[in-house]
């Protein structure tokens, strides 16, 4: 079975989410303490006539790094270049990007620690002191030259900040790490976008799917389309709490927002594990799941729900875990 889930959590309707990303510090829900940091880091960087530190975004997918990032970038009245860790390959893509930025610009990496450490390299002494080493030519008569780089803010997003070289993590000015959002502030995003969307949907049917939105505005966002669809087809001019518990129960996500393989990875380690400690490898041959996505996209929410622990040994599942799947813990049974 390919990874139905960190599709879904991924590749959202691209359009739609375009009209939702928030473009502006009010429409930008929740993560007050990193607002307030971003906007005084922000006005001082345009009263120095500077550009701003670089800045590195880490947590789990789809909470909003990458709408920071532009929502910086529009902050400070500069334009963006994107590019990926992965999208750099070789040491001529990084410097074209770089010789090639407006003074001020910013640039945006994505899944930063996907950078290769060759690339990385090149990177270091390009955000320290703004300047580019390129080798030209090969062999005895290979040398380096030396480029000055305009002044320029790099913005990297990462889901993995442990993945990260501790020298490149060290070259940011200011790291954010995003949490998942409080169940009010999930509540208001829902409303936001039905607003934009012109759905109507009341208070209960908001608390049921921000409940089960894993405290992620993308995933909110998906189940609030899900519920117009289911809506509509049930001829319905009102998101309520039936439509909105159908819509749930039709996506097999259950009322806290855990997945078949959320509840599976689950199962897995109390039935077949005893409970744990089991490495995430053999998790990820019975689950048939890539381990990154098991680390990237179940793990930090169950986690975050307490329902699992990573430890070196391996992972365990708690007791929330059995109280919400309704299993017995072996203890209790004495
Ligand atoms: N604070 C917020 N308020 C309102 N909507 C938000 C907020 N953060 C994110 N969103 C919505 O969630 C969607 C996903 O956000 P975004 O793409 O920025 O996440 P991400 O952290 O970059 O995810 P990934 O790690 O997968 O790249 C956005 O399109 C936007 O509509
Ligand atoms: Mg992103």
């Amino acid at each position: 079975m390919p990874n139905i889930s960190s599709r879904k959590l991924k590749n959202d309707d691209g359009t739609a989410d375009q009209a939702l990303r928030p473009a502006t510090w009010e429409a930008y829900v929740g993560q007050e303490r990193v607002k307030d940091n971003l906007k005084i880091l922000i006005e001082a960087a345009k009263k120095r006539g500077e550009a701003a530190d670089h800045l590195l975004f880490s947590g789990p997918a789809g909470l909003g790094k990458t709408t920071l990032a532009h929502l910086v970038a529009r902050e400070l009245g500069s334009p963006v270049k994107v590019t990926s860790g992965p999208a750099i390959e070789k040491m001529g893509d990084l410097a074209a990007i770089l010789t090639n930025l407006e003074p001020g610009e910013v640039l945006f990496i994505d899944e930063a620690h996907r950078i290769n450490r060759m690339i990385e390299e090149v990177l270091y002494p390009a955000m320290e002191m703004r300047k580019l080493h390129v080798v030209v030519g090969k062999g005895p008569s290979a040398r380096t030259l030396t480029l000055d780089l305009p002044p320029f803010t790099l913005i990297a997003a990462t889901t993995r900040e442990n993945l990260l070289s501790q020298p490149l993590r060290s070259r940011f000015g200011a790291t954010f790490r995003l949490e998942y959002y409080r169940a009010p502030d999930i509540a208001r995003i829902l409303e936001r976008s039905a607003g934009i969307l012109s759905m109507a949907i009341d208070a209960e049917g908001i608390e049921v799917l921000a409940r089960a939105s894993r405290g992620t505005p993308r995933v909110a966002n998906r189940l609030l389309r899900r519920a117009r669809d289911y809506a509509e087809v049930h001829g319905k001019t009102v998101i309520d709490r039936e439509a909105s518990k159908g819509t749930l129960s039709l996506l097999e996500v259950d009322e806290l927002g855990l997945e078949p393989q959320d509840r599976k990875l689950l199962e897995v380690i109390i039935t077949k594990f005893g409970g744990g400690p089991v490495g995430v490898g053999t998790l990820a041959a019975a689950l048939n799941e890539e381990r990154g996505v098991i680390e990237d996209i179940y793990e930090p929410y169950l986690m975050a729900l307490g329902f699992l622990q990573r430890s070196s040994a391996g992972r365990i599942a708690l007791p929330p875990a059995y109280d919400h799947l309704g299993v017995v813990r072996r203890g209790d049974l004495l």
